[in-house]
């Protein structure tokens, strides 16, 4: 059985309970909500790059409403394996990023990218991010940076919402990447003036956030302290500490 998605992934990971342990790994069974990580073993027919029985580490989010399986499923793994990305969902995760809202429609979204097929390009962009980002995205398959247009195109003056779109861009050329079986990893840990020297960024724009993506690797392969924070429970602050209704920090009801 496949488990592509996260409804296959759960109902598949109920019938089989996982103790075995894999490169010096101990499988966790998904769906326990004390752990909320969750292990799979590729099944045998799905076959695809990766060897039979190597683990893929799923961390569905355990959330207090329903919400689209997607935006359960996408998570920010650090752990990728080294098969190349396939031009055609390089393209639909940026077509994706053009299809985001933005203020004015000024579409002040930029992205410049690297597969590792491009040892320059992606060295460059390595060079961009701080040192610790560096250590794990150099095994990601495709990263990158996401660039602001800082100034409206159509009148010079600033654009205030002009990161905040670059957001909503890049929020769905991550989830695309988690339709399609990638995940992305997003990046706050970059060097916005290196990104601009080596790059050629001109002024008025401005380097936002670095990102890795392909398909999510074995955790195994992270050195120990990376592994930790990779099999860590994912967690969120509760919807009434953000959802405000008549004054500022005044949870709204239905969140109560
Ligand atoms: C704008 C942004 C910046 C981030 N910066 C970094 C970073 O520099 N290094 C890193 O390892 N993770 C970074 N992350 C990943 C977050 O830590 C991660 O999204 C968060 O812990 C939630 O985990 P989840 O994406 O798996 O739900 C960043 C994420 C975003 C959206």
């Amino acid at each position: 059985m496949g488990c592509d998605d996260v409804q296959d992934f759960d109902r598949w990971a109920k019938q089989v309970r996982v103790t075995e342990a894999h490169a010096g790994i101990e499988f966790v069974w998904a769906g326990d909500p004390r752990w909320q990580t969750a292990w799979a073993i590729r099944p045998r027919l799905q076959g695809g790059p990766m060897a039979e029985n190597t683990a893929v580490l799923r961390k569905p989010a355990e959330t207090s409403a329903p919400i689209h399986d997607l935006l359960r499923k996408r998570w920010s793994p650090r752990a990728f394996d080294s098969r190349a990305v396939e031009t055609e969902k390089l393209k639909s995760l940026f077509e994706a990023a053009r299809w985001a809202a933005s203020s004015f429609n000024a579409q002040p979204w930029y992205y410049i990218m690297a597969t590792k097929d491009d040892p320059e390009n992606f060295n460059r962009l390595l060079e961009s991010f701080v040192e610790f980002n560096r250590s794990w995205a150099k095994d990601a398959p495709v990263i990158g940076l996401s660039v602001a247009a800082l100034k409206f195109e159509h009148n010079g003056e600033p654009n205030r919402h002009a990161f905040h779109d670059v957001g909503q861009a890049s929020a769905n050329l991550a989830l695309q990447a988690s339709a399609l079986g990638l995940e992305v990893h997003q990046m706050a840990g970059i060097l916005p003036d290196k990104a601009r020297e080596l790059f050629f960024i001109p002024d008025g724009y401005e380097a936002v956030a670095g990102f890795a993506l392909g398909y999510p690797g074995n955790p195994a392969a992270l050195p120990d302290k990376l592994r930790e924070r990779e099999l860590a429970a994912r967690v969120r602050k509760p919807l009434s500490s953000f959802v405000f209704t008549g004054k500022w920090g005044q949870a709204a009801d239905f969140v109560k």
